[in-house]
Parts: C-alpha cells; structure tokens; sequence
C-alpha cells in the first residue's frame, strides 16, 4: 500500500508563527513544527504550504483536493470572510479539517463566524498546534 499523503495548508500571517503575537500563537516557527511532525509521522507523506494569498489558497485546493487523503487547513482570517475558500473546499473530495491555534470563540466576535466549518468534517480551535496532531490523526483513521 502506498504512503497516504496529507496536505496542511496555513492561511495567511502563519508564516509569522513563532514572531507573531506568541502569546497568543506561542513561540515556534511552523517550520520547527513541521519538522516535528515529520518524525511523528515517518509513513505518511505529509505535504506543508503556506500562503497569504486567498487564490494561491485556492489553486492549492484545487491541486491536491482530488489526490490527498485529507487536508488540515488553518484559512487564517479567511476563515471569517472567504466564501470562495468555502467553495472551493465544496468543489474538492478529500476530506478537510479546519484547525485554528488560538480558541476564535474567546475572541473577538468577527472570529466566531466561519465560511469553512459548514463545508469542513470537523473544526478544531484553541488546542494550540497540538490541534494539527488531532486533525492528522483523525483524518488518517478516516475510512476513505
Ligand atoms: C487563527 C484564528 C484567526 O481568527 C486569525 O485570523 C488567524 C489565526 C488561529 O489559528 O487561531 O490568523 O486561524
């Protein structure tokens, strides 16, 4: 059996993760991160993009959502404004979690809305990166 592949896609201002307000987002770089679950998950193909830019989202979307066993996908503040990135996660097969770092639920009223989780299989929000780990796992144990 081939390795399952798994695309994680960060939104954008994660490329700041580690800079940017680690109170809130804590102090590691995604990259340290990434590097991290590598060695967690030896047989999965895991597949990391980042962009800031909603069609580069899209176009990412668009090019493993019919290949990858799943997506673990942090639209960042799109979460709260993209209807296109809600589309194109219709538009696509593999099966998407929504993960967010922080709990947007405690924050401002803005997060508590979000174009993803209707068209996501699960949402998970304030469990830190650990969150990734969960949305990983769930979506390797999925039987599709
Ligand atoms: C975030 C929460 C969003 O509201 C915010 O705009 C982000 C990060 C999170 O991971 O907690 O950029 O998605």
């Amino acid at each position: 059996m081939s390795q399952p592949s798994i695309l994680i896609l960060n939104g954008p201002n994660l490329n700041l993760l580690g800079k940017r307000e680690p109170t809130v987002y804590g102090t590691l770089s995604f990259e340290d991160f990434f590097k991290e679950l590598q060695n967690r998950y030896p047989s999965v193909n895991l597949i990391y993009q980042q962009s800031n830019i909603e069609g580069e989202l899209i176009n990412t979307i668009h090019q493993y959502g019919f290949e990858v066993k799943g997506i673990v996908f942090n639209p960042g503040a799109y979460t709260h404004t993209s209807v296109a990135l809600r589309d194109a996660i219709q538009a696509i097969v593999s099966p998407v979690v929504e993960v967010h770092i922080s709990q947007v639920h405690a924050r401002e009223e803005f997060r508590h809305v979000s174009h993803i989780g209707a068209v996501s299989k699960g949402t998970i929000s304030g469990l830190g990166l650990q969150g990734y780990v969960y949305a990983i796992d769930f979506l390797l144990n999925l039987g599709n």
